[in-house]
């Protein structure tokens, strides 16, 4: 059996501030804590540029970059590759796709941020961050997180699915069943007391299994 590398730093957690940091990126110097005033942030990590797996994905994100301008969210990448071949990368994706990654993609060769955010799992790799993405809400929380092992590709529309499911559950103060996708009903919050509970039972506009189990169309 391998032997596993035990890793004491903190993982964050789903509830967390998200860790501040300042980063060298393609679009100059980011320090997080200023950056996406009033906006979510999908932060993202891919294992390494010039990949062929994380050149999929990244062009995934630039090609649907417009869907998250519309969810008022900022896009930022991350690799523990240098600068430079971020931006050498950046231009062949361009020159052979006409895909342009248009967002900030942290160069992390220190591993600064990938060890803030626990993309580095040194039993996947030592050397390069696992598949993180992380969704942070404007007050710079920490909502959902995924990670994805090097040898497998997100989901663009599982991305974009759970962040409209995180805004739709803040502006409704709702819940979301099982494969909810924007459109289908949504789970009303169960009672809490036996009046709620009575009030509940006798509201005849919800769809309802029992009183614990209600739903609405937004
Ligand atoms: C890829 O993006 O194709 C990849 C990167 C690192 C390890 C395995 C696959």
């Amino acid at each position: 059996m391998e032997e596993q590398i035990l890793n004491p730093t903190m993982m964050p957690r789903i509830g967390d501030d998200a860790p501040d940091f300042t980063a060298v990126t393609t679009k100059g110097q980011v320090t997080f804590s200023e950056f996406a005033k009033d906006k979510w942030v999908v932060m993202f990590s891919h294992p390494a540029d010039f990949t062929p797996v994380c050149t999929t994905e990244m062009s995934g994100f630039a090609t649907r970059k417009a869907e998250f301008d519309e969810l008022n969210t900022e896009l930022i990448g991350l690799s523990i590759d240098s600068i430079h071949a971020h931006l050498a990368w950046v231009d062949n994706v361009r020159k052979n796709t006409g895909v342009y990654f248009d967002f900030p993609i942290i160069a992390d060769l220190d591993m600064k941020v990938s060890k803030l955010y626990g993309m580095l799992q040194p039993n996947e790799s030592q050397t390069a961050a696992v598949r993180a993405v992380f969704f942070i809400d404007p007050k710079k929380k920490i909502r959902l997180i995924m990670y994805y092992p090097l040898n497998v590709g997100r989901n663009m529309d599982e991305i974009i699915r759970v962040l409209k499911a995180l805004q739709t559950t803040d502006k409704f103060g709702v819940a979301l069943p099982l494969n909810w996708t924007p459109g289908e009903k949504v789970i009303v919050p169960p009672p809490k007391t036996l009046d709620e509970m009575d009030a509940r039972i006798k509201d005849d506009s919800l769809e309802k299994v029992d009183f614990y189990l209600a739903k609405k169309t937004l």
